[in-house]
């Protein structure tokens, strides 16, 4: 692909058009709408609208009036379409962190019924929260927390298992499992499944329910485009819903919340996830993310987002290793079926130990944003790039590899200001 053939691509994607529903800044190509997305058009407005009427005039009568009680259900049902969910089954409240407690705690409650199941299952290279979250509910109910490497999960499936923790898209290496051929052989070895869809609600089609999933959760900030720090959402399958308590049990997760009763009484479905008081201004804005994302049903939804992803990663990937032969190795599956929406590289030869590091930081100065993540002993440092249809187009992806091309050529990576690593990366 040249930039002609890039721009000719992007005239005839139907899928273009969805790039006024977000703002972004002139000259900047970003590719890490997979870490933080970006801000939807209608946000600014509309988060004017909620301080100033619905706050400042409306003051607590909103709660009623701007309908701001039922928003984590109004919304859940907006991620229900996007993650192979029906209405009434997620709430979008709490972070990924705090979800993922209360759904591995009820995951675990439930199936600590065995006493033969005594393993959380999970994989060494999940996001660590998810990992620090699952350590310290095994340590206080005496379970222990096995960490597989790839390809060990069949040799581990067995009546040991009291449930299977898994991120479906890897935040490192954009790997994706199979989800209802894994749940299939979890449920065949009698353990529960609970996942993380940080990386991929809203940035590959999800089927909770035809995977026959137990336990959901994800991220409102990264592909749903919620703003920073924007509320995550959990969703729990019906055969399960009334049948396990969570721990945070706060009164908005109670059956009555406003008779103000002593004692709790869970709420029946998917209610009972919740915990305390809402926040309202930000899931003000996660309503614009959803609603930027959802605009692209009319044009074939997730099914049309997802092709175009692919298309955009496969250019970009065999942009890269022919403007960079022999540069980098691609650390993320080539197999379509393998992939999420991001692509990872690392380099095949590091000449500092910064390298990988500093690319990264010279390519955002030349306003090309993706990210950096750090190796360890068993994983290399890699330069990942998220990338996301709903407002990238082919000529972006283009320019992005043409700018990397700069970066090397010129050895711009070893100038002094891009070695200097940051808090976040
Ligand atoms: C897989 C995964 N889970 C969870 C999180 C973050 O959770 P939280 O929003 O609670 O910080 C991330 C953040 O990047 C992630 O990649």
């Amino acid at each position: 692909m040249n930039l002609q053939d890039s721009q000719r691509l992007d005239a005839q994607d139907p899928l273009a058009a969805l790039r006024a529903h977000f703002i972004l800044p002139p000259g900047v190509i970003y590719l890490d709408g997979n870490s933080l997305g970006v801000l939807p058009a209608a946000a600014p407005a509309r988060m004017a609208e909620a301080v100033r009427q619905e706050w400042g005039d409306g003051l607590i009568r909103s709660w009623n009036t701007a309908s701001w009680f039922d928003l984590p259900q109004r919304l859940g049902d907006k991620v229900a379409r996007l993650i192979g969910a029906a209405p009434g089954e997620v709430v979008c409240t709490d972070s990924t962190s705090i979800n993922l407690y209360k759904v591995l705690f009820a995951a675990i409650a439930q199936a600590k019924a065995d006493p033969r199941r005594h393993l959380v299952v999970s994989e060494r290279s999940n996001f660590p929260t998810d990992l620090y979250i699952a350590e310290s509910l095994c340590e206080m109910h005496g379970l222990e927390l096995r960490l597989i490497d790839e390809g060990e999960l069949p040799r581990v499936l067995d009546d040991t298992v009291a449930v299977l923790m898994l991120t479906h898209v890897n935040y490192r290496t954009g790997a994706m499992h199979d989800m209802a051929a894994v749940t299939a052989a979890a449920h065949a070895a009698g353990a529960l499944t609970v996942w993380d869809l940080a990386h991929s609600a809203g940035a590959v089609p999800v089927a909770l329910n035809d995977s026959r999933a137990d336990f959901a959760i994800g991220c409102g900030y990264k592909y749903l485009n919620g703003g920073p720090g924007a509320p995550a959402f959990v969703w729990v399958n019906t055969r399960h819903a009334d049948r396990f308590r969570q721990p945070l049990s706060g009164w908005w997760g109670h059956a009555a919340p406003f008779e103000f009763t002593p004692h709790y009484r869970p709420a029946p479905g998917i209610g009972r996830y919740l915990c305390g008081t809402q926040p309202i201004l930000s899931l003000s804005a996660l309503e614009c993310g959803l609603d930027s994302m959802l605009a692209a049903e009319p044009m074939g939804g997730m099914a049309a987002l997802r092709s175009k992803s692919l298309a955009l990663t496969d250019a970009f990937i065999a942009l890269v290793e022919a403007r960079c032969p022999g540069r980098f190795t691609l650390v993320t599956p080539r197999e379509h079926a393998r992939r999420g929406s991001q692509v990872c590289l690392s380099l095949t030869a590091a000449q500092s130990p910064t390298q990988a590091y500093a690319i990264v930081q010279a390519l955002i100065a030349r306003g090309v944003i993706g990210d950096y993540r750090a190796g360890d002993a068993h994983t290399p440092d890699i330069l990942r790039f998220g990338f996301t249809p709903l407002y990238l187009g082919f000529e972006d992806v283009w320019r992005a590899v043409d700018h990397l091309v700069q970066v090397l050529e010129h050895d711009e990576w070893r100038r002094d200001e891009f070695n200097q690593v940051n808090a976040v990366t």
